[in-house]
């Protein structure tokens, strides 16, 4: 595979001040794919180096690995004149920047995602944490990365079931922040999801642009801004906490949260009928594994959704944010609270459509 983007890595690093010590961070799959001439680019730009490896899933996200990997990095001498370059999706990202935040009180980062979902999101605007057995991503920083190496020639090595979990984050986009960008996204999504060019370049810079532009307006999640980046997000999190973390994609979730989202702020008069439709007509473009929808789904009370929307820990007033539409494009933080009977009706609403689909 071509990799311009760490040809020449050695200039860019000089360029935005950073050393040519690197800590690079792989898991199983990414050390496998795209290891070996990494670090040939490295040797032949003259850098000092020293890897890491982590299992690729989920669990990796933890205080018992980051302990392990400051033991690693203490053994061979890195000091704060050193980064750490991640590469990988969202669990590398996520771990690779937590351990640099808080590494000899923090070293520069640099993120090289590989899979859609990193390129789009993840990566992108210093959100780095690990989970504890009470929640996911409850401890960590905001770190920002010194640069994001984003280069779509890598998504060719993932599963369908991956660029679909990515693109969910990628049509978010669409929905809260750029009614073009969607009409885009609705008129090439099978162009984006084959990984034709320059659709899907063209459609991991857009999203990446958004991204960036509402965290340099939001960083720290205080003006309701950023939050707008958690559309569909509530309902998800229930879905995956119900999945046990396990046997839904965050991106699959985020699917099905965002048509719930649609419906909710249509029921609530925020949204039109047409965009409502225009909107849901997206959305069932999205395919998953075969009976995964009406497992983690379809088959589920909607009662026992809502409970678990709520039993998320970091909510601790208790109360539910949803992030709503007032068209395609434009997305706010409902800050009211709104009655259960309404999020019961949105999801109600989401099982009627999907069951609608025969092939589920
Ligand atoms: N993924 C949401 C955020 O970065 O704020």
């Amino acid at each position: 595979m071509g990799t311009p983007v760490i040809a020449g890595l050695g200039k860019l690093f000089k360029t935005h001040g950073l050393s040519k010590k690197t800590v690079l961070l792989f898991d199983e799959n990414t050390r496998r794919l795209f290891g070996e001439e990494l670090l040939r680019k490295l040797n032949d730009e003259g850098f000092q180096w020293t890897e890491l490896l982590i299992p690729a899933r989920e669990a990796s996200k933890s205080f018992s690995v980051a302990f392990r990997l400051y033991g690693k990095m203490i053994e061979a001498d890195v000091d704060r004149s050193w980064n750490l370059l991640a590469v990988g999706g969202g669990v590398v990202g996520d771990l690779g920047g937590f351990i640099a935040a808080s590494y000899f009180r923090g070293i520069p980062v640099i993120q090289l995602p590989t899979t859609l979902l990193a390129m789009t999101d993840s990566s992108i605007g210093g959100k780095v944490a690990i989970n504890h057995p009470l929640g996911k991503n409850l401890i960590g920083f905001f770190h920002s990365p010194e640069l994001v190496l984003i280069d779509p020639s890598y998504l060719t090595t993932l599963p369908h079931r991956e660029i679909y979990a990515g693109m969910a984050e990628v049509v978010k986009y669409g929905f809260i922040a750029d009614e073009p960008f969607f009409s885009y996204l609705d008129l090439h999504f099978a162009d984006i999801t084959g990984l034709k060019e320059p659709y899907i370049t063209e459609a991991v810079k857009k999203s990446a642009f958004i991204k960036d532009d509402v965290v340099k307006k939001d960083f720290r999640e205080t003006a309701g801004l950023r939050a707008t980046l958690n559309f569909g997000h509530t309902f998800a999190h229930g879905l995956e906490k119900l999945a046990e973390y396990r046997h839904l994609r965050h991106g699959e979730a985020v699917t099905i949260g965002m048509v719930c989202a649609l419906f909710l702020s249509h029921n609530l008069g925020y949204l039109d009928r047409e965009s409502l439709d225009r909107g849901l007509s997206l959305l069932r473009k999205f395919k998953f594994p075969k009976g995964l929808l009406k497992r983690r789904f379809l088959d589920i009370d909607s009662g026992l959704l809502l409970e678990s929307m709520f039993s998320d820990k970091k909510k601790l007033d208790k109360k539910l944010r949803f992030v709503l539409l007032k068209k395609l494009g434009e997305a706010f933080l409902l800050e009211e609270n709104i009655d259960d009977c309404h999020v019961l009706k949105a999801i109600s609403d989401g099982q009627a459509l999907f069951s609608s689909k025969s092939s589920r």
